[in-house]
């Protein structure tokens, strides 16, 4: 049985201002899955992740989590923080405070864990992300693929629903592209449900269940992995034509 996690329907996001930059996304993430979106910039995709988890309220349309509506003002945004996990392009760690500390703030301020409950759960994130040795360093002492690693362990210690990713690797020097996606793919193999903006085509090729593929606004495409190498539409052929 496919259980649903998320799902979204008809989507549509008009900044203030005009620009309408979602026009009506609709597609659902079931347990387990991880869902890739790919584009070109511009097409939308932070937009969608952002009404997701309610960074930004959606002009039009329904975000379901587990059956239920969420982006309604009924329901407490710090709830839907806590069971919706984000990761950045850009990490926003906090500078004054260690790896160790930035993992515990949230656990112990908003899942009100004691101390000692929050440090056993994020030594243990840290360790599922390699970076159980770096727990005392500060962040600016960490590579960008550090850094990035330890966000993700932050995201994880939340013990997420689902985690988003946004462009996760898109800061990062390429040498260190690699130990970040390969912490994610393993995440995908333990069975996190997932949806993952991402420029790395080949990454979603071979780690995503679905593909999405969206242009100015809207979905344009979306398949398995059979997509990449067979787009349909002349814009998703072009689009992939300049990634090789
Ligand atoms: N805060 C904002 N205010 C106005 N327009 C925005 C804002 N954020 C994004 N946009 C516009 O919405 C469109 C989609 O942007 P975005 O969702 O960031 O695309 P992507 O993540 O695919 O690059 C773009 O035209 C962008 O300029
Ligand atoms: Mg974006």
């Amino acid at each position: 049985m496919n259980k649903e996690v998320l799902n979204v329907k008809d989507m549509h996001k008009i900044y203030p201002g005009g620009v309408h930059a979602v026009k009506g996304v609709s597609f659902y993430v079931n347990e387990g899955e991880s869902v890739a979106i790919i584009g070109s910039s511009g097409s939308g995709k932070s937009t969608v992740l952002r009404c997701i988890n309610r960074l930004i309220e959606p002009t039009e349309g329904i975000v379901m989590l587990k059956g239920n509506r969420i982006n309604t003002p009924v329901v407490d945004i710090n709830e839907i923080r806590s069971r919706i996990g984000m990761v950045f392009q850009s990490f926003e760690l906090f500078a004054h405070l260690k790896v160790l500390q930035n993992i515990t703030l949230g656990l112990i301020h908003v899942r009100g864990m004691s101390e000692s409950e929050a440090e056993d759960l994020a030594l243990s994130v840290l360790e599922r992300v390699d970076m159980l040795d770096r727990k005392d360093a500060y962040p600016g002492n960490l590579s960008g693929g550090q850094k990035q690693r330890v966000a993700i362990a932050r995201a994880l210690a939340m013990k997420p629903e689902i985690l988003l990713f946004d462009e996760p690797t898109s800061a990062l020097d390429p040498e260190l592209i690699g130990s970040v996606l390969e912490n994610i793919r393993s995440l995908a193999d333990e069975g996190m449900t997932m949806v993952i903006v991402t420029h790395e085509i080949g990454f979603a090729r071979d780690v995503a269940d679905r593909i999405i593929y969206m242009d100015q606004g809207i979905i344009a495409e979306e398949g398995g992995s059979d997509i990449i190498d067979n787009p349909q539409t002349e814009r998703m052929q072009k689009f992939l034509s300049t990634w090789d």
